[in-house]
């Protein structure tokens, strides 16, 4: 200890330092540090202490007393200095992670419907308007609905129409049409009148392209009854094109050729895009073709259960995606199951 400096105010000094040291403290690591320094068994308060023997008599308990306060203010300025600290560093966090709770959110991304279920739902409503209700069948079937009953014999050159998967069962393959769905529908209502349409999923072994996949959805229409004339089809037909197209679409029908109707038909509308004089979509034809169509066979209509002496009626096929394509411009269909978001959305 210097000389000539009593031990009172060296415990000032100490004491003095002490606190200006601790004002300098910033965080828990550096206040333990200073609590060593200070308080600690080696610091110089304590130093005093353990002195205190050699100190004359009399002086002893004036300097213990002091010393003992000058200790007891040293810990509660570490004690106020440890909370102030903890203050400090809530606050701190407070400010750089605050939340600003009146941002707003981000949105969260929305389904919505495909464009080929927005027209197949369309073509649902058009059809239940006028009496037509839904039918559905499988999409696995045998080589005899999807050909056999729908006058499509084994052998028949028609069957090039249709590139099939076949299972590794013998006679049963992927239907490549709704058709078969005319067959299980007669059967099942026959002999009362039918008014159907059947929806679903087809599949054809083919080379998928910018006009064709190996997946697509068809809707058939079916009625039968006791006296369903060519007229009652090209009527409903051209009543379903105008709800679907619009008012001032206008059709026409093309002789054609399908195994299971007799006459067969197509049925074209007029393109939409150029009005009929001649464009990119309808290749310069002016139509558009969008359905086969025909009266159903005799035998298809014997092979549903009813007497074609008595019952007639006529069926359709159309395709929803290429409807879909036609409506929006699509130029490719494999963007329907390419499953891009960017595509999904803009419908
Ligand atoms: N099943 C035919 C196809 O996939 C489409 C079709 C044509 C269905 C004429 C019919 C029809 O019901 O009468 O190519």
């Amino acid at each position: 200890m210097p000389e000539g400096q009593t031990i009172i105010e060296q415990l000032e000094q100490i004491q003095q330092s002490a606190l200006r040291a601790l004002e300098m403290v910033q965080d828990e690591a550096a206040l333990q540090e200073w609590r060593v320094a200070h308080l600690g068994r080696h610091s110089s308060v304590m130093q005093i202490f353990s002195h205190l023997s050699e100190v004359p008599k009399e002086e002893r308990p004036r300097i213990g007393q002091r010393a003992n306060q000058v200790k007891q203010a040293l810990e509660a300025a570490l004690e106020a200095r440890a909370k102030q600290l903890k203050r400090l560093a809530l606050e701190r966090s407070l400010t750089s992670e605050r939340l600003d709770v009146t941002l707003p959110g981000r949105q969260p991304v929305r389904g919505r419907l495909h464009p080929t279920t927005q027209t197949l739902r369309k073509i649902y409503s058009i059809f239940a308007d006028m009496g037509f209700q839904i039918y559905r069948s499988r999409d696995v079937e045998t080589d005899e609905y999807n050909f056999e009953l729908l006058n499509i014999p084994a052998y028949h050159p028609a069957r090039d129409m249709w590139d099939t998967f076949h299972t590794t069962r013998p006679g049963v393959i992927l239907r490549t049409h709704t058709s078969p769905g005319q067959i299980h529908a007669m059967r099942e209502f026959a002999p009362e009148p039918v008014r159907v349409i059947l929806p679903g999923m087809c599949y054809r072994y083919e080379q998928i392209s910018a006009r064709s996949e190996i997946q697509f959805n068809q809707v058939e229409v079916l009625a039968v009854g006791r006296k369903i004339t060519f007229s009652d089809m090209k009527g409903t037909l051209n009543d379903f094109a105008r709800r679907m197209f619009g008012a001032q679409a206008r059709t026409r029908l093309r002789p054609s050729y399908f195994p299971f109707t007799e006459p067969s038909a197509e049925m074209d509308v007029e393109c939409f895009v150029c009005g009929g004089k001649g464009c990119q979509i309808c290749k310069g034809s002016g139509w558009l073709e969008i359905m086969g169509c025909g009266m159903v066979h005799p035998i298809v209509l014997q092979n549903g259960g009813y007497d074609p002496r008595q019952y007639s009626g006529f069926a359709a096929g159309m395709g929803p995606e290429r409807i879909t394509l036609l409506l929006h411009r699509i130029e490719d269909i494999r963007y329907f199951w390419a499953n891009d978001v960017r595509f999904l959305t803009q419908f």
